[in-house]
């Protein structure tokens, strides 16, 4: 019988790497329960409207990377590329700004873009995702960012570089995009890619983020967004860039970091490593005011992140095993209830272990134990059946004693 097969680019995660995972997400509800943030949970099948609206049209990951079908009635469906606009949408629909100034949210898991896949880079692919809606303040951005930084060290990686920079906003966008496009019109047409030579109008910042080699070149020399921001632009991203000093965030300024999605105005940022291979972000992330309008809200400011949970777990590696306390072995049928239920009780007291579901060879046994890296190993022959008792065997010294098994526990 043939056998059916995972889909490309999707992946299972068996132990250790799902404990990598796990870890990561204990440390990220710890570090953002500290700063406020809760938990939301959202779908992952949204309408297909949504991404388009929010996420652009004029982006690679709307025009080329969605998951999207029509449901049974025709309606037009899509797989979460990102966490971001499902956030949104929950929260205007939930009405919360009716309810709370500020609204700090977390959300965890998978989203889905149709990339090439390769390290790092995956079609079914895990983040984690922060959003604060509310404060148009420069220190809230200051405040993101520090958290950010304080997961990514909690989490033990301290190699990243962080970049940062201003994408202007509704006033001074315009005159960049103008400044952009006579740069662009000057250049030789027939060396940018079809998508270029069509975003050229519709959409020029999207030029600057092509991942085509000759499209990235010829665009080396564009003018920057720094240059074009308005005055209130520019004192927003100081104040950023001085809290940031103040709370000794080390960054690079990049005025050339666009970013893919087109929501983002003034603050956006990126943490990169140069240890994952060519996928090097590793989260990223900006102020996106004037999207929850957008999408049919209020006119909530809010800026937010994400974390690429499989670049992560490659710059962690394995997690250590947890060794396990105890495993228990038994030398014929009649021990096998009464191991169970010897492991029920120092399960209940805390303890964690295996107990042998089938009384194979002692020797059978006790490789078992090691395998699974238990401290203990314990013992119930027939003689320990019968005096209540069992034998603690100390898998690292090869010691063993006899003890009471109303004693186990001081045991081990
Ligand atoms: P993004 O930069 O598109 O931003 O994705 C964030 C992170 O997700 C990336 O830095 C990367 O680590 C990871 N990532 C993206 N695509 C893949 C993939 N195919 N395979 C593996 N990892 C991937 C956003 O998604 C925004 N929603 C972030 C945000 C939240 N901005 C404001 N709030």
């Amino acid at each position: 019988m043939s056998k059916v097969k995972r889909i490309k680019g999707f992946a299972d995660m068996f132990s250790p790497e799902s404990d990598t995972f796990t870890f990561m997400e204990t440390v990220a509800r710890e570090v953002f329960g500290s700063f406020g943030y809760k938990e939301l949970r959202t779908p992952i099948l949204e309408r297909t409207e949504l991404f388009k609206r929010s996420i652009g049209d004029e982006t690679d990951v709307v025009q080329k990377e969605m998951y999207t079908f029509d449901d049974r009635k025709g309606r037009s469906l899509t797989m979460r590329p990102e966490a971001t606009a499902g956030v949104m949408r929950a929260y205007i629909e939930g009405n919360v700004n009716a309810s709370e100034q500020i609204s700090k949210l977390f959300t965890f898991g998978p989203m889905f873009r149709y990339e090439r896949p390769q390290k790092g880079r995956m079609r079914q692919f895990h983040q984690i995702n922060c959003e604060c809606l509310g404060p148009d303040e420069p220190h809230a951005d200051a405040e993101v960012i520090l958290m950010l930084m304080t997961f990514l060290t909690k989490i033990g990686l301290k190699e990243l570089v962080l970049e940062v920079n201003s994408l202007g906003c509704r006033e001074c966008r315009p005159q960049y995009n103008e400044a952009l496009r006579s740069f662009l019109a000057n250049l030789n047409k027939e060396e940018l890619c079809e998508d270029c030579r069509r975003r050229m109008d519709t959409n020029p910042l999207r030029v600057l983020d092509c991942k085509v080699p000759g499209c990235k070149a010829l665009t080396e020399s564009a003018p920057t967004i720094i240059e074009h921001t308005c005055e209130t632009c520019r004192t927003h991203h100081d104040k950023v860039l001085s809290t940031l000093r103040t709370a000794d965030v080390p960054f690079i300024q990049n005025d050339r970091l666009v970013r893919g999605l087109d929501y983002y105005n003034r603050t956006t940022f990126e943490v990169v490593s140069n240890a994952i291979g060519s996928q090097s972000s590793v989260a990223g992330g900006g102020r996106y005011d004037g999207l929850i309008k957008q999408l049919g809200g209020a006119d909530v400011p809010g800026i937010g992140f994400a974390c690429g949970m499989e670049r992560l777990a490659l710059m962690l590696g394995e997690r250590e095993v947890v060794q396990p306390d105890f495993y228990i072995a038994v030398l014929d049928e009649n021990g096998l209830e009464d191991g169970l239920m010897l492991a029920q009780t120092l399960r209940l007291a805390g303890k964690t272990g295996d107990v042998s579901f089938a009384s194979k060879s002692m020797k059978a046994q006790m490789r078992q134990a090691g395998k699974k890296g238990a401290r203990k190993a314990l013992i119930l022959g027939g003689d320990e059946l019968a005096a209540k008792t069992v034998v603690v065997k100390d898998m690292e010294t090869g010691e063993q004693t006899t003890v009471s098994q109303s004693e186990l526990i001081e045991h081990i």
